[in-house]
């Protein structure tokens, strides 16, 4: 039996649409690791809670679960990020999904406890609020051993449990697979830096000659002022890391601090993890340019203050599917994407197949590894292995079909030598 609540499941037919075009971009996760899943069995008696965007590649990582014989639970990561089609195209396939689009923050918790419900053995989360909520309301799946090991799929999500281990708090193994190599060098990278496309689409407009803000220069912001400079805007970088400061300045950016920036600003994107990256002031709000573009695409809704943006506003006009005009008191037009909340995932479909590939066959591979090593794992984070990380990224190339060398035994011996010198 399928357990699960979506929108509607007539969209089943679109769904299945959109995971087709996925699957065949998605060649380490649908094809290579499926295939030796569908063979082996490895995950054979367990039970998979997936926190995560209700996206067509997320579809494609729970059919390759169900393949190595998982039992797959699902529930959306954000109120908005759900594919409304996808979610129900699952469903047919014996996928349980708690997840539709615009969920209220209390429908996202229960959509949560349905899937925890299910007495899973392995959490994936993005964004911590999986585990976190096991931790709070079902320690007994912790404290019994039911749940062997979790998995984290973003920045934002790490940042969290590495807190809740400093202070002892976290009770479960916990890999952070957005720190692997092959997850935040390309998806947060490439596909956060090509989710400025998203904003175009919210807005439909051309970002060359553009003043266009990003906040931040780690993963995933320097991809979006890469991308951004690719299109023809003048780009400033705002940061609070002296070295990645240094680094956009001399990646030939301007740099300066927010409130600086802000009155010239055409399009400000926010991605640093941070609250309040434009500063919850009126002065602030009344500071910003006629008609200014604002968008997030880090994992909470309050980088950009969007609560005290929408209670300065003295009307609010939705001006097309998730796109809202915000009216100051002033006069001041905002337009806000996505009611602040992940614009690359609200008004587009997330990253790019082929990104999510990566990621996806580091939470297959992962999952794999720990049921295999389930008897000698310990509470606390634990790195992804180097030799997985890798795997995924000799599968990509072999996948793409380009060779790389390899070191010789004596090249090896010298890099991991000291005895060779002038
Ligand atoms: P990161 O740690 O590599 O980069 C964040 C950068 O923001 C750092 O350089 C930091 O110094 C800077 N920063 C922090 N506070 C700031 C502030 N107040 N003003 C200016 N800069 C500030 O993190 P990463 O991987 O780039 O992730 C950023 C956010 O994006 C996280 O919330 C993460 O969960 C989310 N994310 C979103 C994705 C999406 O699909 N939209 C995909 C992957 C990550």
């Amino acid at each position: 039996m399928v357990n699960y609540k979506v929108a509607d499941e007539n969209l089943a037919e679109k769904g299945k649409e959109a995971l087709y075009i996925a699957e065949s971009k998605m060649p380490v996760t649908a094809d290579i690791i499926r295939k030796r899943f569908s063979k082996e069995k490895p995950l054979k008696g367990v039970t998979i809670a997936g926190c995560l965007h209700i996206t067509k590649e997320t579809g494609i990582l729970a059919r390759t679960l169900k393949a190595g014989g998982a039992e797959v639970y699902l529930c959306g990561s954000n109120p908005l990020s759900t594919q409304d089609d996808v979610a129900a195209a699952l469903v047919q396939e014996g996928i349980n999904v708690f997840a539709w689009h615009g969920n209220t923050d209390e429908e996202f918790y229960w959509c949560i406890r349905e899937c925890l419900k299910a007495k899973p053995n392995i959490l994936i989360d993005d964004g911590a609020d999986m585990i976190v909520t096991a931790h709070k309301e079902f320690p007994e799946l912790i404290e019994n051993g039911t749940i062997i090991a979790c998995q984290e799929e973003t920045t934002t999500g790490v940042k969290r449990f590495k807190a809740m281990n400093k202070k002892g708090a976290l009770k479960v193994p916990l890999f952070p697979v957005n720190d692997a190599r092959c997850k935040n060098q390309f998806d947060n990278e490439l596909g956060t830096g090509q989710g400025i496309v998203s904003a175009i689409y919210g807005m439909h407009v051309l970002f060359a000659g553009k003043n266009v803000v990003i906040a931040g220069f780690g993963h995933c912001s320097s991809g979006m002022a890469l991308r951004a400079r690719g299109l023809g805007a003048n780009v400033i970088v705002t940061e609070v890391d002296p070295i990645k400061a240094l680094q956009a300045k001399f990646a030939g950016y301007n740099v300066m601090p927010i409130l600086e920036a802000i009155p010239d600003a055409d399009i400000i994107l926010t991605a640093t993890g941070c609250k309040h990256v434009i500063p919850a002031k009126t002065e602030v709000f009344d500071n910003l340019k006629d008609n200014v573009i604002l968008g997030n695409l880090g994992h909470f809704d309050i980088e950009i203050p969007t609560k005290e943006l929408y209670e300065h506003a003295k009307e609010i006009k939705p001006i097309r599917t998730n796109v809202e005009e915000l009216i100051f008191p002033n006069g001041k037009k905002v337009y806000l994407l996505a009611k602040g909340r992940l614009a690359n995932l609200v008004l587009s479909e997330g990253h790019p197949s082929e990104v999510m590939d990566m990621s996806f066959a580091l939470q297959s591979l992962m999952s794999e590894y720990i049921v295999k090593n389930r008897d000698s794992l310990k509470p606390g984070m634990v790195d992804v292995p180097t030799d997985i990380d890798d795997k995924v990224g000799i599968l990509k190339l072999q996948s793409m079909g380009v060779k790389i060398d390899v070191l010789t035994n004596d090249q090896y011996n010298y890099i991991h030598g000291y005895l060779e010198g002038t």
